[in-house]
């Protein structure tokens, strides 16, 4: 069908967000994941995961900073790999730009989200603050050029309340952990297996109850040496 999984080929452009990555692979997005404009993205967000304009805009925004200077209306997802635009240290699946690959998915770094809430097939907020909390701790541990700031803190939590929100139930908070592993690795949208797209539009005040649901589970926080609130403020 139109919107059937495919793999990407060796030419697509795909980057460090899992989310427009399966909207790529799905073809919600250019399969080649190449000129997407402001419109595609939002169009696609709502297609394929029930997200709104208002939670979309704003990523879709800081992240045309980081395409070519001569493409003033659109990226390519690859683009998104740029270093303190919107990527950044101590990611779920990608390892941090000092010490490897930004970009792709990493088995070994996806192994605190894909191994937290034992005993449980959900991931839920309390777990997905544990991760965010041990995925820093190891970046501060191993990284000597760790970036961690207000505005990481609240870019991190945003990611980790959309995994639950479009792979679960975006007012709980709580999504089944064999859908969330399903986006991760294989960013494909878990449909063989039960998932289906949120009935509760997916939207800035959601998302936001989600954030900083999150971010009370993934204290103590600081941040760590020069802070930067950065131009992106969620509220
Ligand atoms: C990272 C989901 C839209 C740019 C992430 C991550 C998730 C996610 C779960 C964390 C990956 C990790 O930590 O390993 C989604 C979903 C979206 C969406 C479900 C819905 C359409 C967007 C948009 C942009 C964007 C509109 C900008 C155009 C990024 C970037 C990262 C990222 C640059 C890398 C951050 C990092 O981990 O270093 N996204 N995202 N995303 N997303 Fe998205
Ligand atoms: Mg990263």
């Amino acid at each position: 069908s139109t919107h059937g999984w495919q793999a990407p080929g060796p030419n697509d452009s795909r980057g460090p967000c899992p989310g427009l990555n399966t909207l790529a692979n799905h073809g919600f997005l250019p399969r080649n994941g190449k000129n997407i404009s402001i419109p595609m993205i939002l169009k696609a967000g709502h297609e394929g995961y029930n997200m709104e304009a208002d939670i979309l805009t704003i990523a879709a925004k800081v992240g045309l900073l980081t395409s070519p200077g001569d493409q003033p209306t659109t990226l390519s997802l690859n683009d998104l790999k740029a270093h303190g635009v919107i990527e950044h240290d101590a990611s779920l699946s990608r390892q941090d730009i000092a010490l490897g690959d930004n970009v792709r998915f990493n088995e070994t770094i996806f192994f605190t989200l894909a191994n937290s809430n034992p005993g449980s097939d959900v991931y839920n907020i309390t777990s997905a603050g544990q991760v965010q909390h041990a995925r820093l701790a190891d970046s501060l541990k191993n990284n000597p050029n760790v970036t961690n700031t207000d505005l990481t803190s609240i870019i991190r939590g945003a990611e980790s309340a959309f995994y639950l929100s479009v792979m679960g139930d975006a007012i709980q908070g709580v999504a089944p952990k064999k859908f969330v592993q399903i986006f991760f690795r294989e960013e494909r949208l878990p449909i063989q297996e039960g998932w289906k797209k949120s009935t509760v539009p997916i939207t800035l005040a959601t998302v936001g109850a989600l954030v900083d649901r999150v971010s009370a589970a993934a204290t103590p926080w600081e941040p760590t040496g020069k802070n930067c609130a950065g131009i992106l403020l969620l509220d």
